[in-house]
């Protein structure tokens, strides 16, 4: 007999169609991707060689639940250089997390009660919603608009606080837009924290891939904010280290060090080989970052020209960050209808808008994270097919 006892609360969390779209692409090598949210860089070859010799030296015990030391003093050098964020005590400011992933999870977990609200962006990154109701806590979309550049309006964040809302999670550069959040919003929203004592949770999970005259500003950095933001980082995207499950989270000490206790429960660390790589990737790969980002905007380049000869597809707000566009469906199709038509006749794999959320309906995502010939050949069917 088949297994009847799901919890309620697994039973109902959403079909993603990302883990079907993964699996169709790695089982038909024909389709062409542009789908999954990764890059398709194989890891530096300085962390390679780090986890190499992190194996051979026995390094295959657990780690702190804070993550190793070593760790995370590179981790606070490189807050304070890149990011201006200020850590004066690592081992209570930080934690090493198993991606970002994981730091979402005990973040909300720590900060949300049931019952209690957290504000989401729509679209947005897909974890966001079914982590806060996993919880019994409410997710509240705010909504992001492609006629306004997806930039976030923080009256309309003012206007959905109620008594019940802990924080806000902003998102930039976004998951699935690209947009990157101007600084006079990001002040916006941290004198609106302020004002109404939320908790930022800033998602910077893309922070070094900027194109163009974008900047990235880690809003913990602000003026009076350090209380108020959990910020929010991963060595998968930049690094191209997403199978090394290796991220971190800096915030106030009591919210880090509650996370920290919470870790025994979750992961206990992060993998410890993956630690002792990370401290190379900070220290040593800054150049290999900066190559990739080059040729994700050379990538995006094309991407955008290809796309607007493309009928029934509109680039509507230029991505300036991530490695993604959210071209907007022009010829009726809704998102599941657009993906499914091009990936039956132009054998081009899309992900629905919808996936983000409500607002992202009519939109497709389109991964850039693959080679160059791949987009241009993606393009050539895209225009042959799409009317
Ligand atoms: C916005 C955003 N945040 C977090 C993550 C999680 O990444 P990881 O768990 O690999 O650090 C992703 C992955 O796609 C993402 O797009």
């Amino acid at each position: 007999m088949p297994y009847s006892g799901l919890s309620k609360r697994i039973a109902e969390l959403p079909k993603s169609q990302i883990a079907k779209i993964i699996k169709i692409a790695e089982e038909d090598k024909s389709i062409i991707s542009l789908g999954p949210g990764e890059p398709d860089f194989p890891a530096p070859k300085a962390v390679k060689a780090a986890l190499k010799k992190a194996v051979d030296k026995d390094f295959t015990h657990y780690s702190p639940a804070s993550g190793r030391k070593e760790l995370l003093e590179a981790i606070a050098k490189k807050l304070r250089k890149e990011n201006k964020i200020k850590v004066e005590n690592p081992e209570k400011e930080i934690i090493a997390t198993a991606g970002s992933s994981e730091a979402i999870m005990m973040a909300i977990m720590s900060t949300v009660d049931v019952g209690e609200e957290l504000l989401i962006p729509n679209p947005g990154f897909l974890t966001y919603r079914p982590t806060v109701e996993l919880i019994e806590g409410n997710p509240i979309s705010y909504n992001l608009s492609s006629t306004d550049g997806f930039q976030i309006h923080t009256e309309e964040i003012s206007r959905l606080c109620t008594e019940k809302t802990q924080g806000i999670i902003i998102n930039s550069p976004s998951n699935p837009t690209g947009t990157v959040l101007k600084k006079k919003v990001l002040e916006e929203i941290a004198s609106l924290a302020i004002e109404k004592n939320l908790l930022i949770i800033s998602d910077e999970a893309y922070e070094h891939l900027i194109y163009g005259d974008a900047k990235h500003l880690s809003i913990g950095s602000l003026n009076g904010m350090q209380d108020k933001v959990l910020t929010l980082m991963t060595f998968s995207k930049s690094f191209a280290m997403p199978g090394f499950r290796l991220g971190y989270a800096t915030g106030p000490s009591e919210l880090i060090t509650a996370m920290q206790r919470f870790h025994v429960y979750t992961s206990l660390s992060p993998n410890t080989m993956s630690q002792i790589a990370g401290i190379t990737a900070l220290e040593k790969c800054r150049k290999d970052v900066e190559r990739m980002r080059k040729e994700y905007a050379k990538r995006r380049k094309v991407i955008l020209e290809g796309l607007r000869q493309v009928q029934g597809l509109e680039i509507e707000v230029e991505p300036e960050g991530a490695f993604y566009a959210f071209p907007k469906i022009t010829n009726g199709m809704s998102s599941v209808q657009a993906a499914e038509f091009l990936l039956e006749k132009a054998r081009v794999l899309t992900v629905p808008g919808n996936e983000f959320g409500t607002q992202g309906e009519g939109f497709l995502r389109m991964s850039y994270a693959t080679a160059l010939p791949k987009i241009n050949q993606a393009i050539g069917q895209l225009k042959k097919f799409m009317k």
